[in-house]
């Protein structure tokens, strides 16, 4: 296993620890809702995002009891995302994670339900005092983070993915579709350790150049992997995007472009990182990791 492998299981084992303890018993009247949440929540997933909130914290020495926290909200706005894109009014996905999506495993409105309140939990848990003592650093996680989810988001990437579908597009559009469905939460991802550490000026702009390459590079490589991966592999239908008519990168310029482009924008992420020397290889590795990834 390369070191990087090592480094993001490890990192996936202790946000997964942060999820268990931070989500709520499913105990009470309302058990239903809370499984779900749990289900979805702790089915595993590569906790990419996490790690790059733990890296990007590491690089300004931020206490890993507050980055953990950050980690793990980060992993709870994804996963509702992934619950809500799976719906039947969405991508309509069965599998998820190598399990049943939620609405199949529990029912449609208890996967509505479940992902509402994943993402509510996230900005709770920003807000609390443990994730930092600063009240004004809590709020510019919770003003950040809402950013990248939201209408000027991640939540309007989905809703240009839904209304290319079957539709005639370009790459400026496939590209702006792929920076805010994926590319915005990678972004905070790696600037929420620059938040944390209240680092300003030079090292932020270059986390957010990286950042913006690096999303794009992922969200390539995941419509080259529902073309030609493997579902057992990746625990996610694949094929669904042609089937869809979604606008991708790979539906415009073909598979072989396609990768050439995934590269060539993980090469350039990695690029921007050239002024900070040895401290950031990790984040070099990531974006290795995000164009050779089989899941
Ligand atoms: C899948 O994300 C959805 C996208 C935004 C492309 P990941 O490939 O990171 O999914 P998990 O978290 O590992 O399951
Ligand atoms: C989903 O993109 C992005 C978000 C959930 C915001 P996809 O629809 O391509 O993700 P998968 O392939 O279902 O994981
Ligand atoms: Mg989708
Ligand atoms: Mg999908
Ligand atoms: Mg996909």
């Amino acid at each position: 296993m390369t070191d990087l492998a090592t480094a993001l299981n490890s990192a996936a084992e202790t946000v997964d620890a942060e999820l268990e303890a931070l989500l709520p018993s499913a105990e009470g009247s309302e058990s239903r809702l809370l499984s779900a949440m749990r289900y979805s929540a702790l089915a595993g997933g590569k906790r990419l995002r996490a790690f790059l909130v733990l890296s990007s914290a590491d690089l300004f020495k931020v206490d890993r009891r507050c980055a953990l926290r950050v980690a793990a909200a980060v992993e709870l706005v994804h996963t509702y995302s992934l619950v809500h894109d799976d719906l039947p009014a969405m991508d309509d996905g069965t599998l998820r994670r190598g399990l049943p999506t939620a609405h199949i495993e529990f029912d449609e409105a208890t996967a509505i339900l479940s992902g509402d309140a994943l993402l509510t939990l996230a900005f709770e848990i920003l807000a609390e005092e443990a994730t930092h003592a600063l009240a004004s650093v809590r709020c510019e996680l919770v003003r950040s983070l809402a950013a990248a989810a939201g209408c000027r988001g991640m939540v309007a990437g989905q809703t240009i993915d839904l209304d290319l579908e079957n539709m005639e597009t370009d790459i400026a559009t496939i590209t702006r579709l792929q920076q805010l469905k994926t590319g915005a939460l990678i972004a905070f991802s790696c600037e929420s350790g620059a938040i944390l550490g209240q680092a300003h000026g030079h090292l932020r702009r270059v986390l957010h150049a990286y950042a913006h390459d690096l999303g794009l590079a992922f969200q390539i490589v995941d419509d080259l992997l529902d073309a030609e991966g493997d579902a057992a592999e990746l625990g996610k239908t694949v094929g669904a995007d042609e089937e869809a008519g979604k606008a991708t990168f790979v539906s415009l310029m073909g598979v072989d472009r396609a990768r050439m482009q995934a590269r060539m924008l993980a090469d350039q992420a990695s690029s921007h990182l050239d002024p900070l020397g040895d401290r950031v290889e990790v984040l070099r590795d990531v974006a290795r990791f995000v164009i050779d990834r089989r899941a």
